[in-house]
């Protein structure tokens, strides 16, 4: 079945957040166990896989687009499959399923986000036909972890402990897409995380869409505390973990910043909205106030802790006075890093029936201020590591210039740093060297490794 791939190449395109990155390792291990090779480009393919995000339309709209114009790419000379295969899986290949095939005709499969395993025997199917294969199913029993994988990075491995999700936010499509909240048995977890600890790598990401709930379904109660005492015993490096509701966050995973030498001082805790109306019509389950004490109990433990989050801007019915809920919010909390947004009416979900008259300048009016804003607290905050020497793990080279290393500080922020005299940087990716902080600017802080 599986031999018409031998001497074939694929390239994998992702969008979207972490729980795809690591559907796509899966999905390279897959094609590679098929014999199929890795390529940069969609030139060189002949496969051609897009794991999508419909979360926002702007990711939508693109993909559609993206698919369209490849009817013009030229088949690579030397194809053994004499057609170039075009794939689409994840988020949008869950939603929309047959109607993809039906606006893009020259598209051969489709897959979703339960059944990542079917794409080998849907590609196949697709090559003896000659024609569409399209299979998506409402919910598996099995989670993607147990496929092969091709890892990115040997020193780093994205960890699922849930998939799914329950909260049903008013503008999120995440649920209809991901399918409800499952958890993986502690053990699985900690088996997989072992086997990475032994295999040498440094950083494990928990991944989930709210990891605070996990245990839920199982043990009928939430027991994210203890997932992370397991992991901290793997003996691994550095832990964080992705992402977390405020709505569940126990003060047993706060104490956990304090007691585990693994979890590092780092927290991405999405607020979405300062203001308590548009907290509630969001449905987000918490006020201004509950936040804003999960950030000083934080703080308490880890008093430096870095606090990144996610805001959504002009969210039907947001007022300026509701903005300025969320603009005061960021400057009392002073995060490190925030991902802002322009709310984008995903059909389907409740916030899509809600009047929404808001001009779009004066969305992104309020859009500019808070940018701004966030680019001044993120250059602050980052000044207070100027001297420090901080444990870099090393990822790679800066993209413009390769005698620079690039790495992340425990606090997650990228370091940059030249190669010291008489090393080379590939030895010393995937390790972690101590850095001495000379400069901080908004988005990074360059240092100098100080062990010679
Ligand atoms: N489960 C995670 C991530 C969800 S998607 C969480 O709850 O944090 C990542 C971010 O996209 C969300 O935090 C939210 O800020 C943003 N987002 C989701 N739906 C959106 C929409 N309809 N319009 C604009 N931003 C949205
Ligand atoms: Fe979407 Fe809310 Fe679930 Fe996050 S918690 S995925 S924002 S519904
Ligand atoms: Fe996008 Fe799906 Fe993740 S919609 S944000 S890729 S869960």
């Amino acid at each position: 079945m599986t031999s018409c791939f031998e001497g074939t190449a694929f390239c994998i395109h992702t969008f979207g957040c972490q729980m795809n990155k690591h559907d796509s390792e899966r999905v390279a291990g897959m094609l590679e166990g098929l014999g199929s090779l890795p390529v940069e480009t969609i030139e060189e393919a002949d496969i051609v896989v897009f794991m999508t995000c419909c979360v926002r339309e702007a990711a939508d709209t693109r993909l559609y687009g993206q698919v369209a114009s490849m009817k013009n790419i030229p088949v690579r000379d030397g194809s053994p499959l004499l057609k170039r295969y075009i794939a689409v899986g994840g988020c949008i290949g869950q939603r929309d399923g047959e109607k993809l095939v039906e606006a893009l005709p020259h598209l051969d499969v489709v897959f979703g986000t339960h059944n990542l395993a079917s794409l080998p025997a849907l590609l196949s199917d697709a090559v003896q036909r000659h024609g569409h294969s399209v299979e998506v199913i409402e919910s598996a029993d099995t989670f993607s972890s147990a496929l092969p994988t091709a890892r990115e990075h040997s020193w780093a491995a994205w960890l699922p402990i849930t998939v799914g999700c329950n909260n049903f936010c008013s503008y999120c499509i995440v649920p209809y897409v991901r399918g409800r909240e499952k958890s993986r048995p502690l053990e699985d977890i900690v088996e997989e995380a072992q086997r990475y600890v032994d295999a040498g790598v440094k950083e494990i990401t928990l991944l989930g869409q709210n990891v605070n709930s996990y245990g839920r379904d199982l043990y009928g109660e939430p027991r994210f505390a203890e997932v992370l005492d397991a992991i901290d015993a793997t003996g691994i490096e550095r832990v964080r973990f992705a992402t977390s509701h405020p709505k569940d966050l126990t003060d047993g995973v706060i104490e956990r910043f304090g007691a585990l030498r693994s979890l590092m001082p780092a927290l991405h805790l999405p607020v979405q909205s300062g203001s308590n109306r548009i907290l509630k019509a969001m449905n987000r389950r918490y006020t201004r106030e509950h936040y804003l004490g999960l950030i000083e109990k934080l703080r308490a433990v880890v008093s430096d802790i870095a606090l990144s989050t996610d805001i959504i801007v002009g969210f039907p019915g947001e007022t300026e006075e509701d903005f300025m809920d969320t603009y005061r919010l960021v400057e009392e909390v002073g995060y490190s890093q925030v991902f802002t947004f322009i709310y984008s009416k995903r059909e389907g979900t409740p916030a899509a029936k809600m009047e929404d008259d808001t001009p779009r300048e004066v969305i992104q009016e309020r859009f500019d201020r808070l940018v701004d804003l966030v680019q001044r607290k993120a250059y602050e905050t980052n000044q207070a590591e100027l001297g420090q020497v901080v444990p870099v793990l090393i990822e790679g080279t800066s993209k413009r210039d390769s005698t620079v290393l690039a790495g992340k500080s425990p606090k997650n922020q990228t370091v940059h740093g030249p190669v010291p005299t008489g090393r080379a940087a590939e030895q010393l990716v995937g390790t972690i060297v101590p850095m001495r902080i000379d400069e901080a600017r908004t988005w990074y802080l360059s240092g100098t490794v100080v062990d010679g």
